[in-house]
Order: structure tokens, then sequence, then C-alpha cells
């Protein structure tokens, strides 16, 4: 498969361009700060509720929790959400894709049987569900194999983040017959290391370097279950335009389900596929003359994974066809420093899809969104195979995101704002409509100025 396969130009995409130069007359509704919008604009707007959302928002980070790649949570989260696109009319499918991902957990026995938070590395080798309990014994750096203690030999290795690469340590302690590394970070934080492309035999995790120090005290007794997951799933709902030839546009909308272990992810990202939920019973009351398709992604934590199937499996014919993608992540966030609404593209330049939702923002009084490069979420595949694609996510004016996502502190009651979730759906879902239905010059114009608000996406040459 060549993933930069670049779709082919048989339609023409115009941003901005008009439908339309006839002056007819006009139905809008005026916005804060002297913008206005459409009648159109106002169908999506008042029928959105948020509040329905949060419902959606609850189940998945409360009633499942962390939902991480191929594990039985995910599974459940992807079922609820095939449901939910069931019950609303919508064509719906799992589809599956195979994985390969190390879902690790570390308990200290000593601690009273506690949970300490890990990430596996990248690379790490696995175990059976029961995982392998040790002694855990402190080897410093791991720097060389004559610097490890006799009695590593069938127990786990303690070893300090530095000096030389993760795979030469994690060498070292398979060397010195270990059955589990635990790398202990020297800084703030946790990270996921990389052995690539060593392939440890032995499982490895990481932890904090608050939680290394206590381990390091010495005399306990560790588990590590780090168990190989192999399959996760998409779930792909359609609705075809009501009058279809079978050669109309298609507008991908897209919002990863899964989670990273241990974090509820109500805002990375419930949100997202919360809001698609919605925006899915808000669009399918209205007449649509292009195809639109809401995916809910899987194992975008672990690579993109669920997105770069999904785009995969379309063939040339539906690449030609595509619109757009509009892609949700971490749009409920009440980290109060995170006003601004960044449409992320792979290049950093506007494209299709940001324009039109900063030409809705606008419209709706939200001078919010700023372009800004990123391909840290499921909108990279589609803009690597030529789609125009945007992902839209709260941060600060520098860019930078809330600091609870990927923690046990990305839930409900620390990281959710009813208001942001809101004005999100409302601008990403005015310009999707924008792009699905129909123009109808006469109920497109702006009041303010009498200008046509509309342009003409998916035209034929
Ligand atoms: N929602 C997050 C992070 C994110 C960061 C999205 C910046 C959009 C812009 C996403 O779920 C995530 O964690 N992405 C990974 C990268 C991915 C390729 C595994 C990340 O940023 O670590
Ligand atoms: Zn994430």
């Amino acid at each position: 498969m060549n993933k930069f396969r670049k779709r082919k130009g048989k339609f023409k995409f115009l941003s901005f361009a008009m439908a339309c130069l006839l002056a007819v007359g006009s139905i809008a509704y005026a916005a804060p700060g002297g913008a206005s919008s459409t009648a159109f604009d106002q169908k999506v707007v008042k029928r959105i509720d948020a509040q329905r959302a949060l419902e959606h928002i609850q189940y998945l980070s409360e009633q499942i929790g962390p939902r991480v790649a191929g594990t039985i949570e995910e599974l459940r989260a992807a079922e609820y959400i095939k449901d939910q696109f069931a019950k609303l009319g919508y064509q719906v499918e799992m589809q599956e894709f195979e994985i390969k991902n190390v879902v690790p957990h570390l308990y200290l026995d000593s601690g009273g049987n506690q949970e300490i938070r890990a990430n596996a590395a990248t690379g790490s080798g696995y175990t059976d569900p029961q995982g392998i309990t040790a002694t855990i014994v402190d080897c410093g750096l791991g720097q060389e194999l004559a610097a490890f203690p006799q009695k590593v030999k069938g127990n786990i290795a303690l070893i300090q983040r530095g000096m030389v690469t993760f795979a030469e340590k994690v060498k070292n302690a398979v060397e010195a017959g270990a059955v589990g590394v635990i790398i202990y970070n020297n800084v703030d934080g946790l990270i996921t290391p990389t052995l690539t492309p060593y392939e440890s035999p032995i499982p490895v995790v990481c932890i904090s370097s608050k939680d290394g120090e206590t381990v390091k005290q010495g005399g306990m007794v560790g588990t590590i279950m780090a168990e190989l997951k192999t399959q996760s799933q998409n779930i792909v709902a359609k609705r075809l335009p009501n009058k279809s030839n079978g050669k109309t546009g298609i507008v991908h909308v897209t919002a990863h389900y899964d989670s990273v272990p241990l974090a509820p992810g109500a805002n990375d990202n419930a949100s997202g596929t919360a809001a698609m939920l919605e925006l899915a019973r808000v669009l399918k009351a209205y007449p649509i003359d292009k195809e639109i398709r809401f995916i809910a992604c899987g194992a975008e934590e672990i690579g993109l994974k669920g997105s770069e199937y999904y785009v995969s499996q379309l063939n040339d014919e539906e690449i030609t066809r595509s619109i757009g993608n509009f892609n949700m992540d971490m749009i409920a966030t009440s980290y109060d420093k995170c006003n601004i609404l960044y449409a992320d593209t792979v290049d950093g330049e506007a494209n299709l899809i940001s324009d039109t939702a900063i030409a809705s923002g606008a419209r709706l009084g939200k001078d919010l969104l700023a372009v800004n490069y990123g391909r840290s979420s499921d909108h990279a595949p589609f803009g690597d195979f030529g789609i125009p694609a945007a992902c839209f996510i709260w941060g600060d004016d520098k860019g930078k995101l809330e600091p609870w996502y990927h923690t046990p502190e990305d839930n409900l009651a620390i990281n959710f704002s009813l208001a942001k979730l809101e004005t999100a759906c409302d601008v990403i879902g005015a310009a999707i409509y924008e792009v699905l239905r129909k123009p109808t010059p006469n109920l497109d114009r702006n009041p303010l100025d009498n200008q046509l608000v509309t342009r003409q996406f998916g035209k034929l040459e």
C-alpha cells in the first residue's frame, strides 16, 4: 500500500469559491461580535445539545473507564458507539484490524498490592495474563553487564534512565538473567521508551522517577503483567446523500475512542467521540447531497493504527470522491489557558477543512480558530493521502495542550467544560453541514453585508 498516494483530480474542490452570484432575500441570525450566521448554521447549532454529548463522555470515561487499544474495555466502547449509530438509523459496521500492543500493569506486593503507573516500552516482551512475580533488584544505570548484581538472575531488574540507550540496558539485563525490567525516569513525568529495532524477550516497563525512588528502597516483590493484544476496531457509520448517483463527494468525520492506560480519557478523546455522536444525531435530520461517514477510530494512542487502517481500505474511487476529513480530538478541556480551537494540518497550511471551520466560526461570532502544524492524531493518514484534513483541538496561545491528558486526571471532574464542548460542536457542526448540503443562495446570505457565505464543495469539473 502506498501511504502517500495522492488522489486524482477528478473533482474540483473549491475553497471559498462563491456558490452563486444571485442576490435574493436573506434569512440569517446576528451572532456576537457583529458576525452573523445563516439559517443553515442555525439549523445545526439550535439542535446541538452538549448535554447529550456529556452523557456519552460519562459512559465512556466513567462507566467503562480507560479504553486501551486491544483490551475488552476498548471493545465495550466500540460496541456502545456502534449501538448509538445504529439507533440513529445509520448503516454501521465494525471494521476489525490487527495490532500489536503490550498492555502493562505493575503491582508492588509490599505496598499492599498497589498498582504503579507504568508504560510498556516499545519493543517490550510480553507475559501471560498472570504476569511474572519476582523480587525487584536495583541494578543502577545498567550500563554494563559486569555491574549487574548476581541476584538479578530470575528476578526483576530496576534500572535508572540515563547514560546508555534503553535497548543496551535491557540487553544487559537479559544477559544477566533478569525476567523483567523496570526502568525509572531521571526527570519528572512518565515516558514510553523505545527499544526498536531490538525486541526484548522479557517485559520492560517504565515508571516515574518518584515511584522509582520508592521501589529502590528495596526488598519489594513486583508483579509485571504485560499482555499482548492483537485486535482493535473502527466503527464506521455511513449515510448516503438523499439523491445518490453513487458519484457524490464523501466527508469523513473522525474521532478516536481509545485511551492510554490508567487514563479515563474524558477529554482525550471521549470528548471528540461524544461530539461525533451528537453531530450524527443532529445531521441525520437534514437532507444532504454528499455522503457522510463517521469513523470512531480505535488504537490511535499506539500510533494512529485505526485511521491508518481505515484509509488503507479506501479504494481509488473513494479516495477520489473524498472531500475532506474533520477530526476531533480533545475538544472539551476545562483548562482555562486553552482558548484557541486549533485546526492542525499535516503541513501546517490552511486547507479546505480548516478554511471551512474558520468561516463557520466567524459566522457564529467565534473567531477563535487558528491553523497549526500537527500530525498527532487521526487526520494525519488522510492528509498523507492528499485528502484535505484537519484536527480540531483546544490549545493555549502557544499551541500547548492541557496538562492532564494521558493521566488519571483526564476525568470529568477535572478536565471537562460544557461550554468548550458546545463551542467546538457548533463551529465544527456548522462547517460539516456547509460541506454536506446543497447550496441554496437565497438562504445563504449574511444579512449584514448581503454577501453570499456559501461555497460549493465537490463539484464535478
Ligand atoms: N490527543 C492526543 C494528542 C494530540 C496532540 C492530538 C497534539 C493532536 C495534537 C493524541 O491522542 C495523542 O496522544 N497522540 C500521540 C501521537 C500519536 C501518533 C500516537 C501523542 O501526541 O503522543
Ligand atoms: Zn492521546
